[in-house]
């Protein structure tokens, strides 16, 4: 791919646009903040600079240009982000072939899509007549039919398995993908739900009963190669373009009731397929919006997993909202029996996570036991200390002193008390990550190459250079540096982060000088100080290892001629 292509579209887009497009950015001084997607931060961590055209996270380190953005943040190869990004700045970027990784799975994604087409097509065929009078029964028009995909499998033993492998595919390919089951369909008479993985390639189906029948409500593909469930989230795809209007995720458990919020104009859904949810799918919906809203069903096992969901994103410092359905409903029939307007003041009323569950903890509680009802206090306390609003917590707090007629002081103490050693946890947490040490020699050489980004000149003076390294990575970095700087005449930043791609220890490493807090230029005394200080370390290495040796040596004569090394080494010899 042209080099200059991939520059032409970074300098015709502004990082900031970009990034402010998905996150919230708050302009301070030369830069612009936010809270950091790549980590699990509620504080504005990472900065976006306009002038350099890269962003920079202070907590986790994350940083790059805006191709990098683009690939983390949606979860897209480079040429994605790239083409993307030439759309948005309506450059044509030609026909950018895909990476080797999609290109290796692309036959197997070609299946899934044939698959999907002939499903379809059944279901608007004579036999699918059955199937269509289920769907229209339940309320899903045609263009819902259309927009998700929905088809049909037929009881026809092998139709579906004979078509792909007269277009050449490979039975076993077939099997191990969850197509065919040895050499049968493996999907009979079901509505084939399609599902995809977040890049929107179909990876697998949900097929479901639409006659009377004992067999299991649902099949979904067995886990393969390219289907994951536990990194699938329905209509994740559809949803991005909503989810960021409307700055909220909603999920929920079930493709149907998704189908249905669909159906009454919300967009902004995803669900989970299911009541469990893996980190990999926290992660995901954690980047498209930091408003998630849960939306599950409203039987006793949908309040459970609320509690459990909803204690997993506060584990990663994220507060969801929950909505509560009424009378057992799910989504879909609350919506079909109560309509448009009444799902939506529902979702309105979402409550905090932490209200959540203080009300939940209400029940089951025996309030004539003066134990039980001293445990629950506890641990509502115990939940308080996770809300991040004074007043809230106060609020909270009056009302159980009132409540129960007890003396606000003795509920505070305890909430102190809970308090600090919360904080103590983090510390500790927190710790292993601010151990690193950096030696004066590194600190000479980082700043080195901090102006080596900044001043062509500096790049020259170490051009000429013989130095011993104190730091092998940094030593690869100048190298770098230069490198990039005789090939294309200047070093810009961020496209020398297109360039590092992959290297990921000299980004990190470029990443952590970028913070260095130095003055715009440097001094040319400064400069040779800096210079002088690398130098010194390799002095400094063989004084002390000969250091050791004296230490170690008995013999007086040879003491002498030990000491008499260092003395010149000192000297500058
Ligand atoms: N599910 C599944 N296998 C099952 C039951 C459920 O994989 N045997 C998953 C499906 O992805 C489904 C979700 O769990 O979308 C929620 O299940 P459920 O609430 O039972 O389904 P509904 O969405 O209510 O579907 P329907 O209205 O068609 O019964
Ligand atoms: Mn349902």
């Amino acid at each position: 791919m042209e080099d200059n292509l991939i520059t032409k579209v970074r300098k015709s887009v502004d990082i900031v646009d970009i990034i402010g497009e998905r996150i919230p950015l708050v302009a301070r001084g030369k830069n612009y903040f936010g809270v950091c997607p790549f980590h699990d931060d509620t504080n504005p961590s990472m900065s976006v600079s306009r002038e350099k055209q890269i962003y920079t996270c202070f907590s986790c380190h994350a940083s790059g240009n805006v191709f990098n953005f683009i690939m983390d943040y949606d979860h897209v190869d480079f040429k994605t982000a790239l083409k993307f990004l030439a759309d948005k700045a309506g450059i044509d970027a030609g026909n950018i072939k895909l990476t080797k990784k999609v290109q290796k799975n692309d036959h197997l994604y070609e299946a899934y899509r044939l698959a999907n087409i002939y499903y379809q097509n059944n279901l608007k065929s004579v036999a699918g007549k059955k199937a269509l009078d289920y769907l229209k029964d339940r309320k899903i028009d045609n263009s819902l039919i259309k927009k998700f995909g929905i088809g049909l499998s037929l009881n026809k033993k092998d139709d579906l398995t004979k078509l792909l492998l007269k277009k050449k595919y490979d039975l076993d390919d077939l099997n191990r993908i969850g197509l065919s089951n040895v050499d049968f369909d493996m999907y009979q008479d079901r509505i084939m739900f399609p599902l995809e993985d977040i890049e929107g390639n179909i990876v697998g189906f949900s097929g479901r009963i639409y006659r009377d029948s004992d067999e299991s409500k649902y099949i979904n593909t067995k886990e393969s190669s390219i289907f994951k469930k536990g990194l699938t989230i329905y209509n994740y795809q559809r949803a991005l373009e909503e989810v960021r209007k409307s700055k909220q995720v909603i999920i929920m458990e079930g493709f149907m009731d998704v189908i249905r919020a669909s159906s009454i104009g919300v967009n902004n859904t995803v669900a989970l397929m299911g009541t469990a949810m893996t980190n990999d799918q926290l992660d995901i919906i954690k980047r498209m919006s930091n408003n998630i809203v849960l939306c599950l069903d409203g039987d006793s096992a949908g309040k459970k997993a609320a509690l459990a969901i909803g204690e997993h994103f506060q584990k990663k410092g994220i507060e969801v909202k929950v909505v509560t359905i009424p009378s057992d409903l799910d989504p879909d029939e609350f919506i079909i029996k109560n309509g448009e307007a009444k799902f939506k003041e529902l979702v309105s009323k979402a409550i905090n996570y932490s209200d959540y569950k203080i009300a939940a903890l209400k029940e089951n509680i025996n309030f004539d036991s003066d134990l039980e009802l001293s445990k629950y206090i506890d641990q509502v306390i115990k939940e308080t200390v996770r809300i991040d609003d004074d007043i809230r917590v106060e609020l909270i707090l009056k009302n159980l002193a009132k409540t129960y007629n007890l003396s606000y002081n003795t509920l505070e103490k305890r909430f102190r008390d809970y308090e600090k050693k919360e904080r103590k946890e983090q510390v500790t947490i927190k710790k292993p990550q601010e151990i690193k040490k950096i030696t004066k020699y590194d600190k000479a050489l980082y700043s080195i190459i901090y102006y080596m980004l900044r001043d062509d000149k500096v790049i020259e003076s170490m051009k000429e250079k013989k130095i011993i390294y104190p730091n092998e990575t940094a030593k690869i970095l100048v190298n770098e540096i230069i490198y990039y700087y005789e090939k294309y005449g200047e070093v810009e930043i961020a496209d020398f982060y297109t360039y590092l791609d992959g290297k990921e220890e000299l980004i990190m490493l470029l990443n952590e000088i970028l913070q260095l807090n130095l003055p715009d230029k440097i001094k040319e005394e400064d400069l040779a100080e800096y210079i002088k200080v690398v130098k010194d370390y390799s002095k400094n290495q063989a004084i002390k290892r000969l250091k050791e040796k004296l230490e170690k040596e008995e013999d007086p004569l040879e003491q002498a001629k030990i000491a008499e090394e260092i003395k010149k080494i000192k000297l500058g010899e």
